[in-house]
């Protein structure tokens, strides 16, 4: 913990890479590990445009159930301390691939969504992006009312399905500030979707302070100095030991 707190005092670039554990403590479910989502559910029926496509019923029934939990959460103490970093740190920027809310509504605003927003919606037909004010109801989904644009076409989720292309805009922004940064913070990734999509080996090669702050090992953990604490339990008290606050 000392060794961290050291490495937040002493940083000025600072890049933070984060994962759906940084919002467990907010009672947000993960992918994996433990009651993971996808060891409930079956990606292959809920998270690709086959599965929209074949059934957009189902589906929206999933995406539903979890906007409500975000709708319903609250940011935690990590969600808080990373937008307390943005305002500290000369050149900050916060990488994320939780499709949730939760690092906004704490404050965050130099931020990047590698797999999409959870809380918006895009439709089929022309391509508009909304914000997600208030969660589909589930009955009216199981009546077979899904959610429509206001031309008429088909909504979906603003998230980003297995088998869908990133952003390679949004992948190149963060290699190159994974590049330039003196630290690179990595919190509540398994790792498992795109390897750290390279961010890892761009901070190492400018020779960064790496550190990985998760309960488990993660296929990225080799690299770095690891915290194995919760997010929330760590960072809280870890952004006070550095702002002395
Ligand atoms: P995962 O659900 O794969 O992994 C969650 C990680 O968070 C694990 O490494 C846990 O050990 C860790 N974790 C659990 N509780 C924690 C806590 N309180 N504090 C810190 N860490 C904790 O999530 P990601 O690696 O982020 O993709 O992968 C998410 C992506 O995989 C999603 O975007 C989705 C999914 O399949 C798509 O839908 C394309």
């Amino acid at each position: 913990m000392d060794e961290v707190v050291d490495a937040l005092r002493g940083a000025r670039h600072v890049l933070v890479y984060t994962g759906a554990g940084v919002s467990a403590e907010s009672g947000i479910p993960t992918f994996r590990g433990g009651q993971g989502l996808w060891d409930r559910f079956r990606i292959e029926d809920l998270a690709t445009p086959d599965a929209f496509a074949r059934h957009p019923q189902r589906v929206w029934g999933w995406y539903a159930w979890r906007m409500g939990l975000v709708a319903a959460a609250q940011p935690n103490a990590a969600h808080q301390a990373l937008a307390g970093m943005e305002r500290h740190y000369p050149e900050f920027l916060l990488v994320t691939q939780n499709v949730d809310d939760l690092h906004e509504r704490a404050g965050s605003e130099k931020m990047l969504h590698v797999h999409g927003r959870l809380m918006e919606t895009h439709c089929t037909a022309c391509g508009r992006v909304e914000p997600v004010s208030t969660p589909p109801a589930p009955d009216a989904i199981e009546a077979g009312e899904l959610p429509r644009c206001a031309c008429g076409g088909l909504l979906r989720p603003n998230v980003v399905w297995f088998g869908e292309m990133l952003e390679p805009r949004i992948l190149e922004t963060a290699r190159k500030a994974a590049a330039r940064c003196d630290l690179l913070l990595i919190i509540g990734t398994g790792g498992t979707i795109g390897g750290g999509y390279g961010l890892v080996e761009h901070a190492s090669a400018s020779g960064a302070t790496l550190i990985e702050i998760n309960p488990e090992p993660s296929i990225l953990s080799s690299a770095c100095y690891c915290l194995r604490t919760p997010a929330a339990e760590a960072l809280g008290d870890i952004w006070a030991a550095v702002t002395g606050a």
